[in-house]
């Protein structure tokens, strides 16, 4: 395909909202079209048996659109290899069974979203895996919870919802120790605040519904890694499972990681100046921001990421009614599940993303309210946060 171009070739960019906005395409040979078109076609004619015109023969297998977006993620991370999935949960089901086998186990996080510890822990035990929980900021948990049979360390850094914050480059020591493998949930800090590859770790993994996508219509998931061996078996997971994005869901994928430079900066400046509004405010208890000095994680963020991110979580000095209240009461705030959008979103993790948590060691306290911040004006955010926090 004349407009796809190699990773190498966009190694030379050195700017990230440049790769952002370039890396993957170029405008077409044929027309000029400045944006990969969406190539609806589920089969590709071939001249004879075997001739293949440009590398496709059928849409499972792979599609120009889905190409152009999977060649945009490996630069956006930095990385060799991108592949694209049908949501964030595919991709963690790629990697899991790209990585794992009858008997062998693996280190989980004892806070992470709580659809990847359902099908951890409600699946693939199923399948003969074991796992063990491990605070993601306690390097000696993690060092503990390795055995012989371990073959990967999965990690969310910051955290959802508690965002607690791990060290890749020293977990990444840690797992390769043991041999076994690291994979980044990069989901919350997008790879425009953090590089989890250039930090050590195997496979970077996201939701591209979230940060990466930016607007709340589409739902996708990406790995990305520089193992060959690795993605050669995510890719034959691509074809032989199918969890793989439609041209239209790559195509809009692919339209919103242009913007995530710009997007991140201003989640990022709404973020922090929500966290100042919320210090000191009678009903919140505590703020769980890594970017606040007293966030037990915070030095380690600043080390490893550009910014502290969008998504702030808090807990409510009145228990569990005030922290239902606070979510009925934002407008602006939409109350909804997912987070990463430019709209600003509320929601209670207990009952909601994480209710698959409850009785677990990933349960999470029943006064925590989770906000993605938007980027909306910020006068008008904290006007709804503070109308919905009155007594
Ligand atoms: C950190 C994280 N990882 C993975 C997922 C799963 O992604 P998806 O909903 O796109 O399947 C989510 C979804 O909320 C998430 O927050």
């Amino acid at each position: 395909m004349s407009e796809k171009k190699s990773t190498q070739d966009e190694g030379a960019w050195q700017g990230f909202a440049t790769r952002a906005i370039h890396a993957g395409y170029e405008p077409n040979a044929e027309n000029g079209a400045v944006n990969v078109p969406i190539y609806a076609s589920s089969t590709f004619a071939q001249d004879g048996v075997g001739g293949m015109r440009g590398g496709y023969e059928y849409a499972r297998t792979g599609n120009p659109t889905r190409t152009a977006l999977e060649a945009n993620l490996a630069a956006l991370e930095g990385g060799a290899h991108g592949r694209a999935f049908s949501s964030g949960m595919a991709a963690t089901d790629c990697a899991l069974r790209s990585l794992l086998r009858p008997g062998d186990h693996l280190v989980i996080p004892d806070d992470a979203y709580g659809g990847t510890f359902r099908l951890i822990d409600k699946v693939f035990t199923q399948w003969g895996i074991t796992y063990t929980v491990a605070a993601v900021n306690d390097l000696d948990a993690i060092r503990a919870a390795i055995r012989p049979e371990t073959k990967a360390v999965w990690i969310e850094t910051p955290t959802n919802p508690l965002l607690n914050v791990g060290d890749i480059a020293a977990i990444s020591e840690i797992a390769h120790a043991a041999n076994a493998k690291l994979v980044i949930d990069n989901t919350f800090a997008s790879p425009y605040l953090q590089q989890p590859l250039a930090l050590g770790a195997d496979i970077v993994l996201h939701s591209t519904t979230k940060y990466l996508g930016g607007h709340s219509d589409v739902v996708g998931g990406a790995l990305v890694t520089d193992d060959d061996e690795l993605d050669t078996a995510f890719a034959f997971l691509q074809n032989g499972a199918g969890g793989v994005p439609g041209p239209f869901d790559a195509f809009l994928t692919m339209r919103g990681a242009k913007t995530l430079a710009v997007r991140m900066d201003k989640h990022c400046d709404n973020a922090e100046a929500i966290v100042e509004f919320l210090q000191g405010h009678s009903a919140i208890s505590s703020i769980l921001y890594p970017g606040l000095p007293e966030h037990p994680g915070h030095e380690v963020a600043a080390k490893q990421m550009r910014r502290f991110g969008g998504m702030i979580s808090v807990r409510l000095a009145g228990g569990k009614q005030a922290a239902l209240d606070f979510c009925a009461r934002t407008e602006l705030f939409t109350l909804a599940e997912s987070l990463g959008g430019i709209e600003s979103l509320i929601e209670h993790p207990g009952a909601m993303t994480h209710a698959s948590t409850a009785g677990s060691l990933l349960e999470v306290p029943d006064d925590l309210v989770r906000l993605s911040v938007g980027i909306e004006d910020i006068g008008d955010l904290i006007g709804d946060l503070e109308h919905a926090l009155r007594p």
